[in-house]
């Protein structure tokens, strides 16, 4: 069982990791960009700081995910998407999905390519859609967090 323990502490740095980035990204630095660089100059800011952050997200979302599959193999914990008081499972597993699609796919052949298209033209809009799904994506994965932490202490919401 000690191995369960492993992974499940793996699991969470992974996710406090991931997620306290994203809460960096969306709180701190977004906002700092607005407050302190003239509008032209805030997208290749922000993809230029961003683009760090990416590179770790990517492994610390692979290590949730691998950590999160081994617990529910080891566990046999299958039935739980069978389950819809377990939907704080699915969410999990939906959140991982999002993240991974974005991190990817999505940010290297799409994202970048749009924002730079728009940028000259839109760089406010560009910038609001930035800070808008930030707070999006934040807003998702905090409300799993909560709702995982609870779920596994066996209290049904
Ligand atoms: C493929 C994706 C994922 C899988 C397969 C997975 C699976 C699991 C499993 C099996 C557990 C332990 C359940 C138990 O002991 O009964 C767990 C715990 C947990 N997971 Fe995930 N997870 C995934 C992604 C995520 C994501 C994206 C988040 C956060 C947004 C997250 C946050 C947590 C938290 C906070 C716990 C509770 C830790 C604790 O209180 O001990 N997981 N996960």
């Amino acid at each position: 069982m000690t191995d369960i323990v492993f992974a499940r502490a793996l699991h969470v740095l992974a996710v406090v990791h991931w997620i306290g980035g994203v809460s960096m990204v969306t709180l701190v630095i977004l906002p700092a960009i607005k407050h302190f660089a003239e509008p032209a100059r805030r997208q290749s800011l922000f993809e230029a700081v961003e683009g760090r952050f990416s590179g770790q997200a990517k492994i610390s979302v692979t290590l949730a995910g691998l950590s999160g599959f081994y617990m529910i193999w080891r566990l046999d914990a299958w039935y739980r998407f069978l389950d819809p008081a377990y939907w704080w499972m699915h969410a999990m597993v939906l959140v991982w999905l999002l993240f991974t699609f974005i991190l990817f796919i999505a940010e290297p052949l799409l994202v970048h390519k749009l924002l730079r298209c728009h940028a000259t033209t839109d760089s406010l809009k560009v910038m609001h859609f930035i800070q808008y799904s930030h707070w999006l994506l934040l807003f998702i994965s905090a409300t799993t967090v909560v709702a995982a932490v609870i779920g596994v202490h066996g209290v049904l919401i």
